[in-house]
């Protein structure tokens, strides 16, 4: 086995009304360096990881150890050094990252050969909801749905906007996050969550994100739950759309929150509500569009 890079986007999910189903990967990155070893050995470069235990216990080594066994495969140590700029618990997608990362390491070390949609499905079963499996695989801005273990989802292009992140320094576990939710809707709610949905999609896929900003910002699939436990919720929405956001939602289950700009105005929107929000890191990211790749490059 030659030394290789698997290299897998953080992600965004919900974008407002697109609960569970909506999903944007994100240039931060979580990467492994693989090469081959006697016994596993795995190297943490700490910023953002747990702290490591006993190597084979590794969450990113089980997910790809559980992997190769549904092959009847046996996967063989390695040394992994691992980075990470993906925080944790903070609703970026990490723990989709290092589910997408695992699948990955099985499917080069076993030579697998599965299929994106094999490793959707794998991915998604582990998780539990696509919407950020997809894009961190594909790349781009993915929708998703999953019916009865049947997953469907379409690649859409982004219309060019800037996003800015604002990132608190205290996490949010989206099992907390989802026990805040209702059990189920009223008709008329979900009848207005689902069309909010559908006027946003239309929006997007249109280039108009004047009109994709207000939809997002109207859910009411899980934004109105959740707006309490988000830190600052109210104010950098009032404040980024003041300096010119056209939309600020909650990404994923919190407790960061991102905003769609018009191209260039980034930069102005992070360092305004940055200034008035010391607690959070506020950050222009791009849309990352190549989604979980694996190569030889390997630097390590
Ligand atoms: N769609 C999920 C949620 C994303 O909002 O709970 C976090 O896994």
């Amino acid at each position: 086995m030659k030394p290789f890079r698997i290299r897998v986007p953080a992600s965004s999910a919900n974008i407002g009304p697109g609960f569970d189903s909506m999903g944007l990967a994100l240039n931060i990155y979580l990467t492994l360096d693989i090469s081959p070893s006697d016994k596993w050995e795995v190297e943490q470069h700490p910023q953002h990881l747990p702290e490591l235990a006993n190597a084979e216990e590794h969450f990113i080594v089980q997910i790809a150890r559980d992997i190769a066994a549904r092959w009847n495969e046996v996967l063989p140590a390695c040394k992994m050094a691992v980075y990470s700029d993906i925080p944790l618990a903070r609703g970026l997608g990490s723990s989709a990252s290092a589910i997408v990362a695992g699948i990955e390491l099985a499917d080069k070390v076993c030579d697998l050969a599965l299929s994106s949609e094999q490793k959707l499905e794998l991915a998604t079963e582990i998780e539990g909801h696509p919407d950020n499996i997809a894009p961190t695989l594909m790349g781009g801005f993915v929708i998703s749905t999953i019916t009865s273990g049947e997953i469907d989802w379409i690649q859409l292009p982004m219309p060019e906007a800037d996003v800015v992140v604002y990132i608190p320094d205290e996490g949010l576990m989206t099992k907390a996050a989802r026990k805040v939710l209702p059990e189920t809707y009223k008709r008329e709610t979900a009848t207005s969550a689902s069309a909010l949905s559908n006027v946003l999609i239309g929006a997007l896929a249109s280039s108009d994100f004047e009109l994709a900003g207000k939809m997002m910002e109207r859910d009411l699939f899980h934004e109105p739950y959740r707006a309490e436990l988000i830190p600052g919720y109210e104010d950098i929405k009032r404040e980024a759309k003041e300096s010119g956001a056209y939309g600020t939602v909650i990404s994923g289950s919190g407790p960061t929150m991102i905003s769609f700009a018009p191209k260039g105005n980034g930069q102005s929107i992070a360092s305004h509500v940055g200034s008035l929000m010391p607690d959070h890191n506020a950050a222009v990211l791009e849309i990352d569009y190549d989604g979980a790749v694996t190569d030889s490059k390997s630097e390590s």
